[in-house]
């Protein structure tokens, strides 16, 4: 990979080991890649912030960097809510370390919002065009795909070497050919809220991490494509997709030859019921409509089992009436981390979920049984006995 001038100092280390180590990861990433340059960025989402996953080693890597990031860039969710982490059941050991962790971020200049949807709290870090390097899966889904910004599923190293640099290799999503879908998905059903996570989840399983272009028979929310493509990222490794007449570059492209159909049967076999002892919504963080569509499905009811709401604190804190309303029936509204990240959840034994993503991952990484639901089900479950 080409590098100008003052790369090459960089690379050197002539500004510093911090930037040298950057310059490394991204001199890698392109050489392994095939990118030819390093394109600026205009963000940067970083994860890799829950002590869960990253563990001793993470936080020594993190703590011994120096130096600032060049572009706005912003945390994904962390293992605790900063503030109620002991209702959540973390242990003071585990918050000590997470609290370590993200202020080694926030030494290097990353905002700490810890949110899986910065485009709900920012406007301002990717537009249609924008080339960005961010990290969480359905975040970079989201970014490709609904805002029509430009990234490839940079790992949490890759994203903050990218973020300390302000640049990213010229590869993959990136390019205007590694944009054009591959495989049709025509949907034989009408689809709503939690469908879309349900058809996310077959459909990650089917293209990997082809660029699948859907013909629906509704047009989607932005929540409900917020939902679609964190599934297929999940059980799959979609990073963009296309849908016609609801996402921005779909307009560009004729249906690909390949084609598969998903059948209404097939959508209704992801879902199932049973008794959970935990109820989770916000996978991705709820957005405000999400909010006020539970608040509006709990109002005048108590729930009887743990509910958990995950949302950014951003919006928690601009909606405190919204937020107290979800309150008042005892489901409890939980910011900077999520039901995957965060360790509270693995001392229960088995969580509902209205989340195609949260349903692929929470028997794997938490070592929980998953039952999918709609949203209303969910309630349901939570305000029976
Ligand atoms: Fe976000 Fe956690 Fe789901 S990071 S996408 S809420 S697994």
């Amino acid at each position: 990979m080409y590098l100008t001038p003052e790369e090459e100092k960089l690379f050197n280390g002539e500004r510093g080991g911090t930037c040298q180590k950057a310059m490394e990861i991204l001199a890698a990433l392109g050489d392994i890649y095939g990118a030819d340059r390093l394109i600026p960025i205009k963000s940067a989402q970083i994860a890799g912030v829950s002590y869960k996953t990253i563990g001793e080693a993470g936080l020594e890597w993190i703590s011994d960097l120096k130096g600032k990031v060049a572009v706005p860039s912003i945390l994904n969710p962390a293992g605790m809510d900063r503030e109620c982490w002991q209702e959540m059941g973390i242990s003071e050991e585990f918050a000590e370390r997470q609290e370590k962790i993200i202020r080694a971020y926030e030494a290097l200049g990353v905002r700490t919002e810890c949110s899986c949807t910065p485009y709900n709290i920012f406007d301002n870090l990717a537009g249609f065009g924008d080339h960005v390097a961010w990290s969480e899966s359905s975040a970079i889904s989201y970014a490709n795909s609904v805002i029509g910004a430009r990234t490839n599923r940079e790992g949490g190293p890759g994203a903050l070497a990218a973020a300390l640099v302000g640049k990213t290799p010229n590869y993959g999503f990136h390019l205007d050919e590694n944009r054009i879908p591959d495989v049709l998905i025509k949907v034989e059903a009408e689809l709503h809220d939690s469908d879309y996570g349900a058809l996310g989840y077959i459909v990650g399983e089917i293209v990997g991490d082809r660029v699948p272009f859907f013909e629906l028979k509704s047009k989607p929310s932005k929540d409900e494509l917020k939902s679609l493509g964190a599934a297929m990222a999940a059980s799959g490794a979609v990073a963009l997709y296309h849908v016609v007449g609801a996402s921005p570059e779909a307009g560009k492209y004729g249906a690909p030859e390949e084609r598969i159909t998903i059948e209404e049967r097939q959508i209704k076999e992801i879902y199932s019921s049973g008794e959970p002892d935990l109820i989770a919504f916000g996978c991705p963080h709820s957005s405000v409509s999400e909010l006020e569509r539970l608040a509006r499905l709990l109002n005048g009811k108590k729930v009887r089992k743990e509910v958990w709401v995950c949302t950014s604190r951003a919006i928690k804190n601009k909606h405190p009436e919204l937020i107290r309303k979800i309150e008042k029936s005892g489901a409890k509204v939980f910011c900077d981390t999520c039901m995957v990240v965060s360790p509270a959840s693995e001392r229960f034994s088995c969580m509902m979920v209205n989340s195609g993503k949260a349903h692929k991952y929470v028997p794997n990484l938490c070592g929980v049984r998953s039952i999918m639901a709609t949203t209303e089900e969910c309630v349901e479950a939570a305000v029976r006995g």
